[in-house]
């Protein structure tokens, strides 16, 4: 059997990973579930795409530079990062994304592992990272993010930028309103929660949206952070809304720039 992807331990040399979380709810259980349908029910559509990738590399560090792909998922980032002249690395909690992931004709090293818990690489040893198409939306506490900026810190070298793309606050008060994911049926739990059901599996996967607030209190002691509105009117021009109405638009790019340390 060819071998995909490498877990941890075969991955790296620094670090140790705590077991993955593979219950009925997790991200791994629910990407693993609808893994055989994610590009055509959940991927953006190529142009979209395209769009998107283009805005990231041009915050992105000049290439040569080595870039963690945070929940690469089947890889559709790829091709514009090779491009783009970084040295990617993908990881994933799904090994059924991270599969298909690594069926693509340019492969990169793909490492199976949670992001939330120590990243399985040593320090200072990447000068980018991107987190896209809502992969942080799911963190399972408070605290998640937090732990996340410190390891992206420490594995990062100063001056490296980390781009996100998340789902904003403003996204969860339209869903009264009928907003919701193609494929998936989403119901608020709370202030900055909800569930997401796919339709097709009624796999189900939590949701946490942070606000601009826990954003920066969650990054702001090692990342300087820009938060930008996403949406019809933000990609005119290719273009991020910079302004202070970021706020009332249903995606954010956060764009986080590593602090000398
Ligand atoms: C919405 S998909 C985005 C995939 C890809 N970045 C794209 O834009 O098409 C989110 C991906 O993040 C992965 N993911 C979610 N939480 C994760 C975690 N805690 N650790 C590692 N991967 C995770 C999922 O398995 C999934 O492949």
């Amino acid at each position: 059997m060819p071998r995909d992807y490498d877990r941890p331990s075969d991955a790296t040399r620094a670090g140790e990973c705590a077991p993955m979380d593979c219950t009925s709810r997790s991200p791994a259980a629910f990407f693993d579930s609808i893994a055989g349908r994610y590009e055509r029910s959940y991927g953006l559509e190529g142009g979209e795409s395209r769009r998107r990738m283009g805005w990231v590399l041009s915050v992105l560090p000049p290439p040569p530079s080595r870039l963690l792909d945070l929940g690469v998922g089947t890889g559709r980032e790829i091709p514009f990062l090779l491009d783009g002249g970084y040295d990617v690395t993908g990881l994933d909690a799904s090994t059924a994304m991270l599969e298909r992931c690594a069926r693509r004709a340019r492969p990169i090293p793909l490492v199976n592992a949670d992001f939330w818990n120590t990243l399985p690489f040593e320090d200072a040893s990447f000068g980018a990272a991107v987190a896209l198409h809502g992969t942080l939306a799911h963190a399972p506490d408070d605290d998640a993010l937090t732990r996340l900026a410190s390891e992206l810190a420490r594995i990062t070298v100063a001056g490296a930028v980390w781009v996100s793309e998340m789902p904003s606050p403003a996204w969860l008060d339209d869903l009264g309103r009928g907003a919701a994911f193609e494929g998936c049926v989403v119901r608020r739990t709370g202030l900055r929660t909800c569930v997401c059901e796919d339709s097709a599996t009624s796999a189900s996967i939590d949701v946490r949206v942070p606000s601009a607030q826990e954003w920066r209190v969650a990054l702001e002691p090692q990342w300087d952070v820009d938060i930008a509105g996403m949406g019809p009117d933000a990609f005119a021009g290719n273009r991020a809304v910079a302004s202070e109405d970021f706020r009332s638009h249903v995606e954010w790019r956060v764009i986080a720039r590593r602090r000398q340390s």
